[in-house]
């Protein structure tokens, strides 16, 4: 299950979320793919890539932090207080398995609250895609791609 934007106090808050998230997007897009539709001279670069690959989704949206391996060595990773942990060792720490539902509502910020939450390090992503593209469809299938991925990086 994947989140819709909340309403009232909740929703003001994740307005407020997604406002910082931006920022940091804006900051970090162009550094791993070369973005589309980016454009030079004062117009913001493209939040939205067109590809729905969970590796291309990964590396747009996530590699800064978590590396482009997943390995936690992205370049933003040295200036959070909390280090993005390996997702490459989730399976190894859970006995073995992916944890395919926890991974996700991780993701989307549906396990509320959590410790993402709380440490506001790792962005919420439900929200933010919600926000940046109001497709429904399209949403399910970036999360369900991105989380897919994750499962396809896991250390045997
Ligand atoms: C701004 C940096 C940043 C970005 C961007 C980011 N993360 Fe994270 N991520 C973190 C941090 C920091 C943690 C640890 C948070 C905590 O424990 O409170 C984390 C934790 C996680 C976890 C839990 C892992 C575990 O071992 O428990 C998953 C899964 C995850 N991130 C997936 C993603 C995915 C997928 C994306 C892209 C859609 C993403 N992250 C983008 C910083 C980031």
């Amino acid at each position: 299950m994947a989140p819709q934007p909340g309403k009232g106090k909740q929703m003001r808050q994740s307005t407020r979320m997604i406002g910082g998230a931006l920022m940091t997007l804006a900051l970090m897009s162009g550094w791993d793919l070369g973005v589309a539709g980016q454009q030079r001279g004062g117009t913001p670069a493209q939040l939205v890539i067109p590809s729905m690959s969970g590796g291309d989704l990964f590396r747009f949206y996530c590699a800064s932090c978590h590396g482009r391996d997943g390995k936690g060595d992205g370049p933003v990773a040295a200036a959070l207080t909390r280090r993005p942990p390996d997702l490459t060792t989730i399976a190894m720490r859970n006995g073995g398995g992916f944890p395919t539902d926890q991974v996700e509502g991780f993701v989307t910020g549906n396990r509320v609250p959590t410790l993402a939450h709380g440490s506001a390090e790792m962005p919420v992503w439900g929200p933010i895609f919600w926000a940046l593209d109001p497709q429904d469809r399209m949403n399910r299938i970036r999360i369900e791609n991105v989380v897919a991925f994750v499962a396809s990086i896991q250390a045997k």
